[in-house]
C-alpha cells in the first residue's frame, strides 16, 4: 500500500477547513475532523437541551391561560418545542452520540441549556415575553444556521425557523393586547420585561474575537455573539418602546458615529453562573425533567418491547 501518496490527517483537515471555509457543506457521511464533529455535537446537542428545557417555564401557564384561545395556542407552542428536541437529537444521534446519554447528561447536569430557560415565570405577562423577545433573540441565532456548513442542520432549521417565526408572533399577540388592556396589565408586561431584559442581553454570549470562536471557524454558525445582540437591538428596542414600554437600562442608545447600540455590559458572571446550574430555578427544573423522565419509563418499555 503506497502510504506516502495518502493524504495525512493534518492535509485532510485543512483540505476540510478550506471547504467549510468557503462556504461548502458537509453530510453525515462524509470525513470530518474529529474536533469538527464534537463542535457540531456539542452544539446541536445544547440546542436540543434548550427546546425541552425551554417548555418547562411555559407549561406551567397552561393550566392558568387566560382562554381557551390562548391555552390552545400555548400547547401548540409547547408541542413545536418538544418536536424541535427531538428533531435535533435525531441530528445529534447520528453524530455519534447515543440520546439516552445525551439525556442523562442533560439530566445529572453534565450538558447545558441556554440561560433564558432557568429563571422563574411571575405572571401571565412572562408567558408573552418570553414567545415575543426570547424567541426573537434565539430565532436571530437560528437563522444563522441556516448556512451551517453541517448541511443536515441546516436542512432542519428550516423548518424550526418557520415555527419560530410563528411563536413570535403568538407572544406578541399577547403583549399586544395586555398593553391594550387595563393599567395593572400595562405593569405587569413591564414588570416582566424589567426581569427578563438581564438576561436577554446576556443570550448570545459575552462579545468574542472571531479568531477564538472556533463554532464561527468551522461555519457552523455564521455571525458573531456581539453581532446577534446588536441585530436583537436594532430589530427589537423600536419595537418595545413603540409598545409604550421603557427598557431599563440608563445606558442604552444607538450611536449614530459607530452604527452600534451602546448599553449597560450584561452581567457575564450571572450568565456562567446560570448556565452551569446555579440560576434560580436550574435545579427544580432538572428535577421535573428527571421525574418526568422516570414517568415515561413505561411508555419506552412499551415501544422498545413492540419494535
Ligand atoms: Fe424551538
Ligand atoms: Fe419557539
Amino acid at each position: 500500500m503506497a502510504v506516502e501518496t495518502e493524504a495525512t490527517i493534518e492535509e485532510r483537515t485543512q483540505a476540510f477547513r478550506d471547504h467549510v471555509t468557503s462556504g461548502g457543506k458537509v453530510e453525515m457521511t462524509d470525513w470530518m475532523p474529529d474536533e469538527y464533529r464534537r463542535s457540531v455535537l456539542k452544539f446541536i446537542e445544547m440546542h436540543a437541551n434548550s427546546e425541552i428545557m425551554g417548555v418547562l417555564p411555559e407549561r406551567e401557564w397552561i393550566n392558568r391561560a387566560p382562554s381557551v384561545r390562548r391555552k390552545l395556542a400555548l400547547t401548540s407552542k409547547v408541542q413545536d418545542e418538544v418536536g424541535h428536541g427531538q428533531l435535533l437529537y435525531r441530528l445529534a444521534e447520528d453524530l455519534g452520540k447515543p440520546r439516552e446519554q445525551m439525556l442523562e447528561d442533560l439530566m445529572a447536569g453534565r450538558t447545558k441549556f441556554h440561560n433564558v430557560f432557568h429563571y422563574p415565570t411571575h405572571t401571565w405577562a412572562d408567558v408573552g415575553i418570553i414567545a415575543w423577545l426570547v424567541d426573537a433573540a434565539a430565532i436571530l441565532s437560528q437563522k444563522a444556521l441556516l448556512t451551517c456548513s453541517y448541511a443536515p442542520y441546516a436542512r432542519t432549521m428550516q423548518k424550526i425557523c418557520w415555527e419560530e417565526s410563528f411563536h413570535i408572533k403568538h407572544g406578541y399577540d399577547i403583549v399586544l393586547s395586555m398593553m391594550n388592556g387595563t393599567e395593572e396589565q400595562r405593569a405587569m408586561v413591564q414588570e416582566a420585561l424589567d426581569r427578563w431584559w438581564g438576561p436577554l442581553m446576556q443570550f448570545h454570549g459575552p462579545p468574542t474575537p472571531v479568531e477564538k470562536d472556533k463554532d464561527l471557524a468551522w461555519r457552523i454558525k455564521s455571525k458573531g455573539n456581539e453581532q446577534l445582540r446588536q441585530e436583537f437591538l436594532s430589530m427589537y428596542v423600536p419595537r418595545i418602546l413603540d409598545l409604550g414600554l421603557s427598557i431599563p437600562d440608563p445606558n442604552l442608545r444607538y450611536d449614530e458615529e459607530t452604527g452600534r447600540w451602546q448599553y449597560t455590559e450584561p452581567s457575564w458572571e450571572e450568565l456562567r453562573s446560570v448556565v452551569t446550574g446555579h440560576g434560580p430555578r436550574s435545579q427544580e427544573r432538572l428535577a421535573f425533567r428527571r421525574l418526568n423522565y422516570d414517568q415515561g419509563e413505561w411508555v419506552r418499555q412499551a415501544v422498545m418491547t413492540a419494535s
